[in-house]
């Protein structure tokens, strides 16, 4: 393998990487001898002054160390010795007697970033593509080639603790103010400044620097005193967000604390042996799965591979139903994908609303900076709106995101089948109707698809998209691409009543009723929930999305599927008591201000049950989860998900079940079949027929089948 190659102006080398038939470069052993082998002989070359470090790709310098080595590590001791490599490599670097630039465009990231930074001058392009940092913990790893070492010494402990404990990247200009790199230019110019800089260097030597860091950060930071304060305050902001679950944020911050109290040396022994001992954990791993799942999500069309599609290019979309839904859809779609929207409702005074809202998700990007003020005047150009169906004729796609009822719906589908081109796709954003039953009466239904959003639309990452039985494979493909640009990971998933997401939350929710009505007290409930993992309770969850519209859903449900889904009484005395949740500010919990406060204690007068003690968090955890986890085995065999992979970025995505765990699926293989089953059953005895374990389940244990085949 040649990753290099070498060629020379002016007595600076210029070497470029560039991994032979890889979309990214990356650094794995291969590529880390031959760099050694180069820059040794660079080393002995009279005639070469200095290095530039460049990428051959269009957009990217180096996505990292290779993650796909990770899956092969089979021990502890394999892991630090990777990491005591890279770690060498980056030394070598750094003391390397001549200049290093390296020249930056595209993703920098991990052992990429962590070369940079042994570098002795960085460049980046101005790029939005370029963005620099160290997302290792979101890998449940550390920066383990030096990065725990050098960052808090570049820029200062409290910045650099900003992003390894968070595994952030940032764009060139912040890093640039964070002194993560030292000079931004376009990228027309990189070469030129690259060379120029790596001149500079030969010519004067490599500058001193400081971390540029505020007076405040100086004061607090020069003194051991201060660095403590720092370091309680970061472990203390770590376990509040990760709940204790993932521990590679805290291995990182001792790794730094140690690298800059006792020394380069001893940190640089802490970096690997954290780095080794966390490679091989199983938080580690799934986390590592997750991130090879939504990368072949990516490129996964929906349909199997060499079908026979012509999919439909999406220029223009028009969304009818301008409440928060449909406003949303349609903001997102033209900051995602760049298209025109033109949104539809039955009078113009809640189209100006609805324009209001998408317009608004371009105002949060201004303010965040994500967007320039003349990028966010071109985008809100592209919003439109209408009282009638003007201007559908020229639409690609309608997104219609009206009322959860299926008369309205089927109207709504009539409307904009008269008005829109024959080979236009009508999409509905439903949560739990069966798109077959919209489709029922449509003129085109091989034109019919659902495409089910997730509230809030320009946050949550996850669509599922839905093909009912006579949709064809071209509308799929659209649909799962037209998702795609919008920024989501898409699953498509089958036709069956509440889809995939809400599928395995509907039991889960109806339980935290059903504890609710036992004398369970909420905040019981939703801490040891949250304990477990997940970002909020489901009492907690239920006022973020509606009681009333939760009640809908679990009727769909318990229509669906009988008994095993029937609800508690709980919503339904809730919504006697005119609470929606957080949207009047009204629920199980205190809104103050638009902030949830504490649980409102007159719920339990107005549910007519009396909180008791006596209750544990892990029967309650064990309660609500395996009726997810069961559930979650039933629409598998089912059918509704097309693989363990895309049940498990649903749930990770769509629900926000714990990222560590890998997902339902995942979390069943690792507990094993007949653990489950047998949980189930002691639940089942106890607590009645809803626990009764999936056929599937049984099966599995009798044949010691697992969800993933590896
Ligand atoms: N290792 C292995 N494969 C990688 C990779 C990596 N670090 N980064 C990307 N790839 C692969 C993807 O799996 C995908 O492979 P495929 O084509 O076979 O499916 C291909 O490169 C293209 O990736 P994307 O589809 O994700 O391309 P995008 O352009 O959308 O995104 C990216 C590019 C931002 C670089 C994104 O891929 C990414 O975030 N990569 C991971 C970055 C990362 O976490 N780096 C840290 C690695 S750990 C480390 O460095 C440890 C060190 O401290 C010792």
């Amino acid at each position: 393998m040649t990753a290099f190659t070498t060629t020379s102006e002016n007595g600076i080398a210029i070497v470029t990487l560039d991994l032979p038939g890889e979309p990214v470069n990356k650094l794995d052993a291969g590529v880390v001898d031959e760099w050694e082998q180069l820059i040794e002989r660079l080393r002995g070359d009279a005639a070469v002054r200095a290095i530039v470090v460049i990428s051959g790709k269009p957009d990217n310098f180096i996505a990292g160390a290779d993650i796909e080595a990770f899956t092969r590590l089979a021990s502890q001791e394999e892991a630090e010795a990777l990491s005591r490599r890279g770690q060498e490599a980056m030394q070598r670097v750094e003391q390397f007697p001549k200049p290093i630039v390296a020249a930056i465009h595209g993703p920098c990231l991990g052992a990429g970033y962590e070369l940079a930074l042994a570098c002795h001058w960085r460049v980046a392009t101005d790029s939005p593509k370029t963005q620099l940092g160290l997302p290792e913990v979101q890998l449940g790893i550390l920066p383990g080639a030096g990065g725990c070492v050098r960052l808090p010494r570049l820029i200062g402990l409290r910045a650099a603790l900003d992003i390894i404990l968070a595994g952030k990247s940032e764009r060139a200009q912040k890093a640039l103010r964070l002194g993560m790199v030292d000079e931004v230019v376009p990228k027309s110019i990189l070469r030129q400044v690259a060379l120029a800089a790596a001149d500079r260097l030969a010519r004067d030597g490599i500058p001193k620097r400081r971390p540029p860091r505020r007076a405040v950060d100086a004061l607090i930071e020069g003194t051991p005193v201060g660095r403590q304060l720092v370091y309680r305050m970061a472990r203390r902001q770590v376990l509040a967000k990760t709940g204790g679950n993932y521990p590679a944020p805290l291995a990182a911050l001792d790794v730094v604390r140690i690298a800059l109290e006792r020394g380069a040396p001893e940190g640089y022994r802490a970096e690997h042996e954290r780095f080794g001992a966390l490679a091989v954990t199983p938080v580690s791993r799934n986390l590592v799965q997750t991130f090879f799942a939504t990368t072949a999500l990516k490129k996964d069309d929906g349909v199997p591979a060499g079908t026979d599609v012509t999919p439909h290019r999406i220029r223009r979309l028009g969304v009818v139903g301008s409440g928060f839904m449909g406003a949303a859809i349609a903001g997102t779609a033209v900051l995602n994908a760049e298209l025109e929207a033109r949104l539809k409702d039955s009078e113009l005074p809640r189209v100006g609303k609805g324009l209001k809202a998408a317009i608004g998700i371009l105002d949060e990007r201004l303010k965040r900076r994500r967007l320039t003020r003349s990028q966010h005047q071109r985008l809100a150009a592209l919003l439109s709106g209408t009282a009638d169906y003007s201007g559908f004729t020229r639409a690609d796609l309608v997104i219609e995101a009206v009322f959860e009822d299926l008369a309205v719906k089927r109207r709504v589908l009539a409307e904009v089948e008269a008005e829109i081109r024959p080979e236009a796709i009508f999409a509905t954003n439903t949560s739990t109707i069966p798109i077959r039953d919209i489709a029922a009466g449509a003129r085109r239904p091989e034109r019919v698809i659902g495409m089910h959003f997730f509230s809030p639309v320009e946050r949550m990452p996850l669509l599922e998209v839905i093909p009912a039985d006579r949709t064809d494979a071209g509308t799929i493909v659209s649909a799962v691409r037209f998702g795609r640009a919008m920024g989501k990971t898409v699953i498509v998933v089958h036709d069956h009543p509440g889809f995939w997401v809400n599928r395995i939350l509907s039991p889960y929710l109806n339980e935290a009723g059903v504890l609710i009505e036992e004398g369970v007290p909420v905040e019981l409930i939703d801490r040891a929930m949250t304990r477990w993992g997940f970002p909020v309770g489901p009492a907690a969850l239920l006022d973020e999305i509606g009681l009333d519209v939760a009640q809908k859903a679990s009727k769909v449900m318990h229509g669906a599927f009988g008994e095993r889904l029937t609800p508690s009484t709980v919503v339904g005395r809730m919504l006697d008591d005119n609470r929606l949740g957080r949207k009047n500010a009204r629920g199980f919990y205190v809104y103050h201000e638009g902030h949830k406060t504490g649980v409102d204690e007159r719920v339990y007068r107005v549910l007519g049950v009396k909180p008791l003690e006596g209750f544990t968090p892990e029967a309650v955890q064990q309660r609500l989860v395996y009726l997810m986890l069961n559930e979650a085995a039933l629409a598998f065999s089912e059918g509704v998900v097309r693989s363990a992979r895309d049940g498990d970025i649903g749930a990770l995505f769509g629900i926000g079940f714990p990222p560590f765990r890998g997902g339902p699926l995942r979390l069943m293989d690792d507990l094993g079949a007949q653990q489950v089953v047998e949980t189930l059953e002691r639940l089942h005895t106890a607590h009645g027929a809803r626990f009764a374990p999936a056929p599937i389940l049984q099966q599995m244990t009798e044949r010691g089948e697992r969800f993933y085949p590896d």
